[in-house]
């Protein structure tokens, strides 16, 4: 079987974004592939974190894993920071990894803009330990949003280079990005994405949100001063809400608009609006049942933080051995 890798930062609640984006592409992958999708932990701290909001966040964002449909069973979902592997493997990779390809991330670019005042080295290594996670598994593909294309571009270049130095030891990921959800957009500026971390409260969907709020939020989404629902570039806040209602329905683009063909903006805000509110309302529900029962996931995190350092320890020990490190004795 072919190996899926992904993760997503601990860091605030999930978007829309972040599910249409990365998650529901994880979900149909669970058949087809050996898959491993981590809770970033490690990559959270590159940002100053409340410790104890941090560790209830990452063992939330499990729960949401499970409870979107991610078999923890079938899936090895785990806790970055629970296999020392992936620290270990970045310390190496770091020395394969130039600063003027770190320097070039837009990224990190972004993020020091925001942070001013908190540029750490962790922040301009951090897709290092994100080229660890992905090579310690041998992964051949990855699913993520078009916004973390570059650091898996990155990722490549580092495995080739020390492929090329020691042998075949990393297999060459492929990134895995859907064509509508590559990115959602912001309801309230439909050029900028969908992020967590936005501060207007109506630009995000978050998956918690309850229905109310999500149609709500639909309806007062951005759009234009034009009427038609098609799907164009010069219409951007259409184009966002009809990828949306398209990817959550599994209609075509000439589906909907067709189905909306001659009606307002209200009513297909609406129906956006509706039809999100109702995929999402299982999960919560479900989110909320494991929160109530501890036991279950206790134990699915116990197996599957051993899985994955069993995995990633035996490509950890083969670079080791390569790059001439004291074997033990
Ligand atoms: P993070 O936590 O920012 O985002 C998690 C996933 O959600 C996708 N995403 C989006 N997709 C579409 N539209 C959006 N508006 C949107 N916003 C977010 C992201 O592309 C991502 O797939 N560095 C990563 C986490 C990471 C990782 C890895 C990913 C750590 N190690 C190894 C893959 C492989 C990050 O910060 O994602």
């Amino acid at each position: 079987k072919k190996v899926s890798y992904s993760a997503m930062q601990s860091t605030g609640t999930l978007t829309l974004g972040n599910y249409l984006g990365a998650l529901d592409n994880w979900l149909k992958m669970q058949e087809e592939y050996e898959c491993f999708y981590a809770i970033a932990d490690l990559h959270s701290l590159t940002i100053r974190q409340n410790p104890a909001e941090l560790r209830k966040r990452a063992r939330d964002l499990y729960a949401l894993y499970v409870a979107a449909g991610l078999d923890p069973e079938k899936n090895c979902i785990y806790f970055q920071s629970h296999v020392s592997a992936h620290a270990e493997l970045a310390w190496i990779l770091n020395c394969f990894t130039y600063m003027g390809e770190l320097n070039r991330m837009t990224q990190f670019k972004d993020k020091a803009a925001k942070h001013a005042d908190n540029i750490n080295a962790g922040l301009f290594t951090y897709p290092s330990l994100m080229a660890a996670d992905i090579l310690l598994y041998q992964a051949d593909v990855v699913p993520v949003g078009v916004d973390q294309k570059q650091h898996l571009e990155l990722t490549r270049d580092i495995a080739n280079r020390f492929n090329g130095i020691y042998g075949d030891v990393f297999t060459i990921p492929e990134a895995y990005i859907g064509k509508s959800t590559a990115k959602i957009m912001s309801l309230q500026d439909p050029t900028r994405k969908m992020s967590k971390s936005d501060e207007n409260p109506n630009a995000s969907i978050l998956l918690m949100d309850d229905p109310d709020t999500i149609i709500r939020k639909f309806k007062r989404a951005v759009t234009d001063s034009d009427m038609e629902i098609r799907y164009s570039d010069d219409k951007p806040g259409i184009q966002n809400l009809i990828n949306i209602y398209s990817c959550i329905t599994g209609k075509t683009i000439e589906e909907v608009e067709k189905e909306f063909d001659g009606k307002g903006y209200g009513e297909f805000k609406l129906a956006v609006g509706e039809c999100v509110a109702n995929r999402l309302k299982p999960l919560q529900d479900r989110f909320y049942e494991l929160q109530k029962d501890k036991t279950y996931l206790n134990s699915v995190i116990k197996e599957n933080d051993e899985k994955a350092a069993y995995f990633a320890n035996k490509t950890l020990r083969k670079v080791q051995k390569k790059v001439g490190l004291t074997e033990r004795i």
